[in-house]
């Protein structure tokens, strides 16, 4: 049944369009919170160790099983793990990797929506502009209402939802290399140059409270202290998987579009290079800096602790509001953010339409509008009940993307063959992985995922 595969027209297409699913609200919003909240400094140390023996060999694996699927006309996991491992229940498990991804973008496109509004609404001068005199609660008030009465939801948060999804159907209709790369070879310059310039501007921001520097030096500041705290570990292995689209099966996705011996190593690397400078570079050197220079250290760690979404939808414009040319600024700190979250939002998306097309032989304009309709329909649940958000994020976004994680690994390493699977990530490589990551994706990686399982379960009790 499967159709001739559609192919990603050039290696920096891939390579951008993989950074743009990796580089998404997350990086600018959720690692600097992540960040201060456990340990600044400090908490780099398990980012780092996370990254190397967690995220970066699944993201090599990931991209393997991707590139392997396709070549069999498979781009989504039911399929390629009963490829993989010849056993009547892997296509049970692989539908985690639909599942999940559909939850996660049910979500994550309403509020890409918002982004888009306070786009739109800074760039005209609508968001409030209250007195800089005033104490900091009553500064920060009108912000907070603002956004409490966008998300009731309102009419025009439901017609920024509606303009969003259809963006971002317009995108998906027009296919892989036509759609998806197209879009990320503009996107992705554009929100690197945004974030840049924005980053230049922020460090600049000097009140008699304090300085962007001394943001800068609150975020990265170690507190050794936290090593200890598993707490810690386990929001610096989180965040390494979200920020890289692990366990999502968009990345596999989007790797069976991938020629059957093109290089994958080095591509992957370059992606999750890119992935790396928005976040620690120019994820780390907005909204805290901006925050501490606004606020002052003191009254920044409460800023920073009230949560991603307060960050960024109340602190920051509240900040913007306050300097020359705010509205531009506002315009473009939400421009970003929206560029970030639709080159996202069409990856989760893109598991579902695979699936429609590989396996039902359907159009890709039939099953684009399948998933279009689905997504409009279920995104009503957390539109309307913002508390089943928070459980769709931990549920799906949280804890499945890990467990299917743990799967794919030990589907991969251990069913289909430590040597195969091996030999498949380095096929087509100009630089061969270094020997010792066999070992780790064998025995380190999965283990680890079993001890983050457990540790979740267990502090979830
Ligand atoms: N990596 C994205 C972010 O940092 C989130 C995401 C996860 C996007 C999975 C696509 C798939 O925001």
């Amino acid at each position: 049944m499967a159709q001739v595969r559609e192919h990603w027209g050039s290696r920096l297409g891939l390579i951008l369009a993989m950074a743009g699913n990796a580089v998404g609200l997350g990086n600018f919003l959720r690692f600097p919170t992540q960040a201060a909240d456990n340990g600044g400094g400090a908490f780099m140390i398990p980012y780092m160790i996370a990254m190397l023996i967690i995220a970066i060999p699944l993201m090599w694996t990931e991209w393997a099983i991707g590139r392997y699927g396709g070549a069999k006309g498979h781009g989504t996991t039911p399929a390629i793990f009963q490829l993989l491992w010849k056993n009547p229940i892997s296509k049970y498990i692989g539908a985690l990797g639909l599942f999940v991804p559909f939850i996660v973008l049910c979500y994550y496109i309403y509020i890409e929506s918002w982004t888009l509004g306070y786009s739109v609404f800074s760039l005209l001068g609508l968001l409030p502009h209250p007195d800089p005199n005033l104490s900091q609660g009553q500064f920060l008030k009108p912000f907070q209402e603002f956004l409490e009465n966008y998300t009731r939801p309102s009419v025009t948060a439901y017609v920024f939802f509606l303009l969003t999804v259809a963006f971002n159907a317009y995108i998906l209709y027009r296919g892989i290399k036509g759609g998806i790369e197209k879009f990320a070879k503009v996107a992705m310059p554009t929100l690197f140059i945004l974030a840049f310039a924005l980053m230049v501007r922020v460090i600049l921001i000097e009140t008699p409270n304090g300085t962007a520097v001394q943001g800068l030096d609150f975020l990265w500041h170690p507190d050794f202290s936290q090593l200890s705290n598993p707490k810690v570990w386990l929001a610096a292995a989180g965040q390494v998987f979200f920020t890289l689209s692990l366990g999502f099966g968009a990345i596999i996705t989007y790797a069976s579009y991938i020629k059957k011996d093109d290089d994958i190593v080095a591509s992957g690397l370059a992606s999750a290079s890119l992935n790396e400078l928005a976040e620690v570079i120019l994820g780390g050197s907005i909204a805290i800096p901006a925050a501490v220079a606004f606020f002052g250290v003191m009254n920044a760690t409460a800023v920073a602790h009230s949560g991603a979404f307060n960050l960024a939808f109340v602190s920051l414009p509240a900040i913007f509001s306050n300097l020359t040319g705010g509205n531009f600024l506002g315009f473009i700190w939400f421009f970003l953010l929206f560029f970030a979250g639709a080159t996202s939002s069409v990856a989760i998306s893109m598991p579902i339409i695979a699936f429609l097309e590989d396996e039902f032989g359907l159009s890709r304009k039939t099953a684009v509008t399948v998933t279009v309709i689905f997504t409009f329909l279920v995104a009503q649940i957390p539109i309307f009940m913002p508390k089943a958000l928070d459980e769709m994020d931990f549920w799906a976004g949280t804890f499945f993307v890990v467990l299917f994680a743990f799967l794919e690994v030990i589907v991969f390493f251990w069913f289909f063959g430590g040597k195969r699977a091996w030999e498949e990530i380095n096929r087509g490589a100009l630089f061969k992985v270094p020997r010792v990551y066999y070992y780790i994706l064998k025995y380190v990686t999965p283990v680890s995922l079993l001890i983050i399982l457990s540790a979740w379960t267990i502090s979830s009790l």
